[in-house]
């Protein structure tokens, strides 16, 4: 398997640090997590679904190295990102005698790794945090950025910091339990990346989506690999969000809107799958971009076995919860549109009715 072996070097002030990718990465998982930290301690965060495919296998890795491992399993889902749960991984670890070098390990997806890293970020000031993700979506979108944090009732993602990771350990093999609808949210932002930056590997997309939904081992390592690349080439670009790391919130305002007015009906990708069909559409009422590219937009989306038709929301109330997302934050909204496949701008000058238009084009 040396040849679906993959690191990826991220550079993000204030951190450097490597995105390793292998099948079998997990039951080296004890001598890497030595190498790379020399610490014989480790808080290991998961939840109760990754625990029961992917525990042991990590367990028995890390105590064969003689690492005493700290183990924290939390209830798996979205509505358990919270800060009861980052309290329960305090009151796990500080008991035990930890130190500021004592790294925390998530394994898991994004909610785990969300939390984890909150937790990292806070204790003690600072500790080292390792990621071992589990799903497709944190391990192409949540590895790189350094963003962490937790829900709250009045909205996601509001109580967080940034704290980079000193290596992300992915495994791709753990895909092999993933449920496939999670799969497939996964492949969202995959083809989200290469609209916003690669024509070439779009071009491809139709086989490697068809070969990663076979989980085919060799294809899912080479499809993490490269879209952890772009993220990184990205966000390395505009580490303060001041410019271009908007783009890779193409097709996210409108799935924004779908999941929220679904009432989390739609998955984050299924969401972002429209969002992106709509996205395409607008440009293409907007005179941005050419029709045939809007076909293979919609082709590529609908190759990952996301929705690209059949919404049944309310056309205003989606266009409703994208404007008053706005409005509370004072901002003008803005769009994130292709202008060429690979490509994308941002425009703040989009006429309401052209956003509905989108929306009520999904219906059909
Ligand atoms: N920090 C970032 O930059 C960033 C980026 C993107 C998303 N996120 C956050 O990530 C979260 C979504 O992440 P997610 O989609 O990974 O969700 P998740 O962590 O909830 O995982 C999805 C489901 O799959 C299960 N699971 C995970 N790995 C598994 C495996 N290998 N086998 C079987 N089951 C498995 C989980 O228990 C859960 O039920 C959101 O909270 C989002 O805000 C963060
Ligand atoms: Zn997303």
């Amino acid at each position: 398997m040396a040849e679906s072996r993959y690191t990826v070097h991220v550079n993000v002030a204030p951190a450097a640090y490597d995105v390793v990718i292998e099948p079998g990465l997990l039951r080296h998982l004890g001598g890497m997590f030595t190498k790379l930290t020399g610490s014989k301690k480790v808080g290991l965060v998961t939840d109760t679904n990754v625990a029961r495919h992917h525990l042991a296998p990590a367990l028995n890795s890390l105590n064969s190295e003689g690492i005493e491992v700290i183990p924290c399993v939390l209830p798996a889902g979205e509505e358990h990102k919270t800060l009861e749960n980052v309290g329960k991984i305090y009151d796990k670890v500080l008991p035990a005698g930890i130190d500021r070098r004592t790294p925390l390990m998530a394994l898991g997806g994004g909610v785990v790794g969300d939390m984890t890293g909150f937790a990292a970020a806070t204790i003690l000031r600072g500790v080292p945090f390792v990621q071992v993700p589990t799903t497709l979506l944190s391990s192409v979108d949540a590895s790189v950025g350094g963003k962490t944090g937790i829900d709250h009732p009045v909205g996601k993602n509001l109580i967080g910091a940034f704290h980079q990771p000193m290596a992300v350990l992915i495994d791709p093999a753990v895909l092999l339990t993933l449920p496939e609808r999670e799969l497939i949210s996964g492949l969202a932002e995959c083809v989200k990346h290469d609209i916003i930056r690669d024509a070439d590997h779009f071009a491809q997309l139709d086989t490697i989506l068809t070969q990663a939904l076979t989980r085919d081992l060799e294809t899912l390592s080479a499809l993490i690999a490269h879209n952890v690349t772009i993220k990184a080439k990205v966000v390395e670009a505009d580490p303060f969000e001041k410019g271009e790391r908007a783009h890779l919130n193409f097709g996210h305002t409108f799935g924004h809107a779908f999941e929220k007015v679904s009432e989390f009906g739609y998955s984050h990708g299924e969401g972002v799958g429209l969002g992106m069909v709509a996205a395409s559409r607008l440009a293409e009422a907007m005179g941005l971009i050419d029709a045939d590219s809007v076909q293979k937009i919609i082709g590529a989306i609908g190759a990952a076995r996301l929705p690209v038709s059949g919404l049944k929301l309310d056309v205003q109330k989606c266009v409703a919860a994208m404007l008053y997302d706005k409005k509370v934050s004072g901002v003008k909204i803005r769009f994130v549109l292709p202008d060429r496949i690979g490509h994308v701008v941002i425009r703040d000058d989009v006429p309401p009715e052209a956003v509905a238009q989108a929306v009520a084009s999904l219906r059909e």
